[in-house]
């Protein structure tokens, strides 16, 4: 069976969360195509050109620590605006969307470039401020001693920065299910996606 479920949206609305448990309930093979672009951006911000970073990319980068820190989110979204690394990326991601057994990528642009013709798509979002906490509630947990509105500006910054470019922005596609979760719990949210993927399959 071939079932692509793309699910798109703004830093820290829940797409992980929600991708995670879609693709365990159904037994999908889950890709977080904003690892692709980290791993990138670590790549150039030890040194590497990013179209050289962006060709190299070995499966253990995706693995890799050091992925989830505010300035490789940064350098993530700088060379996220470059077509040439997009470029570079999109065939992966094309096949991982299509192969047999069915798939859940999220990112920014799955349901609009890299997988127009998915069976379901959702857009994802919350508000601004429930993105912030919840982006520092888990820098937090995981020691970093970012401040609340530290992580507000850098969310901000990075969602500006990918609506905004030329190649491939942020944006939902024009049939996709839009999901606000500001006021949804984990639970709720998960349920909502389950709901839509069940009713197209
Ligand atoms: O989703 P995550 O926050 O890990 O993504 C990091 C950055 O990678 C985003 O801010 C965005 O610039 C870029 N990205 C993208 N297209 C995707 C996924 C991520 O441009 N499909």
């Amino acid at each position: 069976m071939i079932f692509t479920v793309a699910i798109d949206g703004p830093a820290a609305a829940g797409k992980g969360t929600i991708s995670r448990e879609v693709a365990a309930r159904f037994g999908f093979a889950h890709l977080d195509t904003g690892l692709i672009y980290r791993a990138t951006g670590r790549r150039v911000l030890a040194g590497e050109a990013p179209l050289e970073a962006a060709r190299a990319l070995e499966p253990g980068d995706l693995a890799a620590g050091g992925l989830r820190t505010p300035e490789v989110a940064q350098a993530a979204s700088r060379v996220a605006a470059i077509p040439e690394v997009r470029e570079a990326l999109v065939a992966f991601q094309r096949r991982f969307a299509r192969r047999e057994g069915g798939a859940v990528l999220d990112g920014r642009d799955i349901g609009t470039v890299i997988c127009p013709e998915a069976e379901v798509k959702l857009f994802v979002t919350a508000s601004d401020a429930v993105r912030a906490h919840r982006r520092w509630l888990e820098e937090q947990a995981a020691g970093l001693g970012t401040s609340e509105a530290d992580v507000l500006a850098e969310l901000q910054a990075r969602d500006a920065r990918d609506a905004a470019r030329a190649a491939a922005p942020m944006r939902a596609a024009d049939d996709a299910l839009q999901l606000d979760t500001s006021r949804m719990s984990i639970e709720e949210a998960v349920a909502a996606a389950v709901a839509a993927i069940s009713d197209r399959m």
